[in-house]
């Protein structure tokens, strides 16, 4: 039998254990889900060991173990190392679900004829390590490890991955490989197989701006005392300027600007702007002008407000000039710019287009660098070989908007440049409500990553 057939008999069985991994609510952000988060581990543990990987553990950090484990058939052999987490986002809001977050289902949508798995997690980053998982069985059933392998799946991801620093830079021996693998990104499509070649990074920001030093009436008070929601909507509004260019001073200084040639390479990438804005409904599509939509997640910075409160949000009307206002903004960032630097610069210009009528906190949250990787390794080389004998078309490389900062963390501490081997859809819904991953994704998935390895052998060999 081969790795592809043995594949093909467990279709069932790899579903089946990866709704099991689905089931637990592992959401490293509330600690309400703490042994969930724990139970998690522990079920990769086992999974891992399962497969037949030796010396699985969990190694203990500050906050959620880190899940090592290794298959070491020959040293003279490539070693990979394989990044993942199996923590996930907060499901909130559970009404918006159609069916509950942690009971998965397949149900078929425009993008998946096929088939989708719905559940948090399902794509990020769940039943995309799995399939690591997955095809490390498949090659060890039948006794066609062309690689030794490492697993790294950690547990506080989606909460900044603190400790992982740490972990990477004192494990330096122990993570030792010649490539690490992330599936943990978005393809085009299965018509367009894809390898992500860049990530940006990420400042968040938390500000508070304070008015009165208590709530007050609205008709007493109001148009003498400064209203700590309006200042706030408008320095929030004073960040973008009429060409939706960031108005902070210094926050474009290191950004690099393309050529055309790049430029226009990128823009040859396969994309559907009628479809794009049909699936969300939007009349149009915004950013910042000169830049095509693909520029403006790949290669732009952005900075966006993700949450904003305060003031009276309840049932009828109240009529209340509040004391304090809230806003959560981050910024994504690109290559060269320095998220503490970035973080420096917003509080800065934020407490300077402060009225004298207010007072203003500002606090970074987590933060991370954004990471390009080339495609003239034996890694990419072999992704693209992969997906060329998975999907029978050469992968596109391509740049995503969203952040994973421990990337920028391999490339310097150990040196190496990772491959973003992701098989998600920019449409499956991560973070949100009904979250899903194509059932197809998840099985050519796992069939590309055993090929991936064939051919890392082969291109380090050259
Ligand atoms: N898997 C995502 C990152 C991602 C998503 C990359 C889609 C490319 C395409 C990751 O789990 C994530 O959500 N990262 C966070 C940052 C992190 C520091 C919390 C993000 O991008 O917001
Ligand atoms: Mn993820
Ligand atoms: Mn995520």
């Amino acid at each position: 039998m081969s790795v592809k057939q043995y594949i093909q008999d467990n279709q069932e069985k790899f579903l089946n254990e990866l709704f099991d991994l689905l089931r637990i609510p592992s959401v490293s952000a509330d600690p309400k889900f703490k042994n969930d988060v724990f139970a998690a581990a522990d079920f990769v543990k086992e999974s891992l060991e399962k497969a037949g990987a030796d010396k699985v553990e969990l190694c203990q950090t500050a906050g959620y173990p880190i899940v090592y484990g290794e298959k070491i058939i020959d040293p003279s052999l490539p070693t990979v190392l394989v990044y993942g987490h199996y923590d996930v986002q907060p499901a909130d809001p559970y009404e918006l679900w159609d069916s509950p977050p942690f009971e998965p289902v397949i149900k078929k949508t425009p993008r998946h004829p096929e088939g989708a798995i719905f559940a948090r997690g399902s794509a990020d980053d769940k039943g995309q390590f799995y399939m690591h998982v997955k095809a490390f069985e498949a090659m060890m059933a039948e006794n066609a490890m062309p690689c030794n392998v490492k697993f790294m799946i950690e547990g506080e991801e989606e909460v900044g991955s603190a400790n992982l620093d740490i972990f990477v830079k004192e494990n330096k021996e122990k993570l030792k490989a010649d490539v690490v693998v992330v599936s943990d990104t978005h393809m085009i499509s299965l018509e367009h197989p894809s390898v992500t070649v860049g990530l940006r990074g990420l400042a968040y920001m938390e500000v508070e701006v304070t008015g009165p030093n208590r709530d007050l009436h609205s008709g007493t008070y109001g148009g003498a005392v400064a209203n700590p929601i309006n200042i706030l909507c408008k320095m929030i509004a004073s960040l973008h300027d009429e060409n939706n260019h960031i108005t902070i001073p210094g926050f474009y200084d290191k950004v690099e600007e393309y050529s055309k040639a790049y430029r226009d390479n990128l823009n040859k990438a396969p994309f559907d702007l009628e479809a794009y804005k049909k699936e969300l409904d939007i009349a149009d599509v915004h950013g910042e002008a000169g830049y095509s939509t693909i520029e403006r997640v790949g290669i732009r910075p952005t900075l966006d407000v993700n949450g904003i409160w305060g003031g009276y949000t309840g049932e009828g009307a109240k009529t209340v000039l509040p004391s304090k206002a809230h806003a959560k903004i981050s910024m994504r960032l690109v290559p060269n710019q320095d998220h503490r630097e970035i973080a420096k610069l917003f509080e800065d210009h934020f407490k300077a287009i402060a009225p004298k009528s207010v007072k203003v906190k500002v606090t970074p949250h987590h933060g991370g660098a954004a990471a390009v990787v080339s495609t003239e390794t034996p890694g990419y080389r072999a992704a693209d070989l992969a997906i060329q004998e998975a999907f029978g078309k050469k992968a596109i490389p391509t740049r995503e908007g969203g952040s994973i900062p421990i990337c920028a963390l391999f490339q310097q501490e150990l040196g190496l440049d990772p491959i973003l081997l992701g098989f998600g859809l920019d449409t499956d819904a991560l973070h949100s409500p009904n979250e899903h991953y194509g059932v197809k994704n998840y099985l050519m998935g796992i069939e590309t990553i055993a090929l991936f390895f064939k051919h890392f052998k082969n291109e380090l060999a050259q």
